[in-house]
């Protein structure tokens, strides 16, 4: 099979809009915010807008894109944060709650809240610098501001009555499984190589969720794709990308590496049968983990059941000892011989 990198420079609003109904399988994205950080003065940039009314409606309008060219039973999994007012542009301290508008907006388009994951992104330390109130000496006297260190993660799927999938099935190891099954990921937020962009996402964020909600040939599309992580993760897990970014610089500056993709990355011999295959083996792995921990705990018990019988063996043979009037010095004495002896046979 034969992936394709679909690498758009454009409004994402505009762009979907293009895009085939039910043509992608998974969707990611880490949005602007309407009073941090501006990307652009280009009147179709989110981070661009005037009130946060406009922001909320243009977000919902981006959202009901999604709920159009994602699949039935598809997933979107959207990246945010509740920000510290502190690095706000308007000076404000406290906290921006943005849960509940974009459960909001994602539930009023008929989306289901599917899985949400708390990722724990930087040290505190690391998000004291950036917000510059958690020094020890801002410690206010009953009033102080925790690090905003972690950010959230929901994923939606496409369909308001969250039927659940009939078939078993992942791309993951028993291992990954077992970490990534947490609520909680602590994964450190590095970029990718070479990335020009301030706010990057974690190429081992999206890598997890795109093997968590695809199978490879999959289309996985990121409508706010900056530096474009998604593309690459997606690429180079067997997975077709679509990334739409708008501001110019960062859009070529993501260009610029694909350029550099060898070709070869674009062949992938993968395919969700092979997927099922490594499933199927891996579940063998843990049913013979599983019978091998079994054992170790049958062994163990019976270890346990033998050094008690022993023990009360030794006391019956004491309590004889000391009735034939042998003193409990003498007795000590033999059984230090007798240890001494199984030490000499070992
Ligand atoms: C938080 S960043 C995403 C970073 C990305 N996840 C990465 O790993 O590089 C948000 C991006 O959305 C872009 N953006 C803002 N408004 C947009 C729009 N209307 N259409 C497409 N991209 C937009 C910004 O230029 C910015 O690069």
């Amino acid at each position: 099979m034969r992936l394709t990198n679909n690498w758009i420079h454009g409004d994402c609003l505009k762009e979907l809009k293009k895009l085939p109904d039910e043509s992608v399988d998974f969707c990611m994205f880490s949005p602007p915010y309407h009073n941090l950080r501006v990307y652009s003065n280009d009147p179709c940039d989110l981070s661009n807008c005037e009130s946060y009314e406009e922001y909320y409606y243009l977000l919902g309008l981006i959202i009901t894109e999604l709920k159009r060219v994602v699949k039935r039973n598809g997933h979107v999994a959207i990246q945010f944060e509740d920000y510290n007012y502190t690095i706000g542009r308007d000076g404000r301290r406290g906290k921006e709650s943005l849960t509940g508008n974009i459960n909001k907006l994602f539930t009023d388009n008929e989306f289901c809240l599917w899985s949400e994951i708390a990722w724990e992104k930087y040290s505190p330390q690391r998000a004291m610098i950036s917000d510059g109130s958690l020094w020890y000496r801002n410690l206010k006297v009953r009033d102080t501001i925790i690090a905003a260190n972690f950010g959230y993660v929901y994923v939606y799927k496409n369909n308001p009555s969250g039927e659940l999938e009939t078939e078993s099935g992942s791309d993951i190891t028993l291992e990954e499984w077992a970490q990534w099954a947490s609520g909680v990921w602590k994964i450190p937020n590095s970029s990718i190589g070479g990335a020009s962009h301030m706010t990057p996402y974690a190429y081992e964020l999206c890598r997890r969720l795109i093997k968590l909600y695809t199978t490879p040939g999959d289309t996985v599309l990121d409508p706010f794709a900056g530096s474009g992580t998604t593309n690459r993760a997606a690429i180079e897990s067997g997975r077709n990308a679509i990334g739409i970014e708008l501001r110019k610089d960062f859009y070529d500056a993501a260009q610029e590496i694909f350029d550099k993709w060898d070709n070869s990355v674009f062949d992938c011999d993968d395919n969700k049968e092979k997927m099922l295959e490594r499933f199927k083996k891996q579940l063998e792995i843990g049913e013979l983990n599983k019978e091998a921990g079994k054992r170790d705990k049958e062994e163990q018990k019976q270890l346990r059941d033998r050094k008690k019988e022993l023990r009360d063996e030794i006391k019956i043979l004491e309590a004889q000892l000391n009735e034939l009037g042998m003193k409990k010095s003498e007795i000590k004495k033999l059984k230090d011989e007798a240890k001494e002896q199984v030490f000499m046979n070992d």
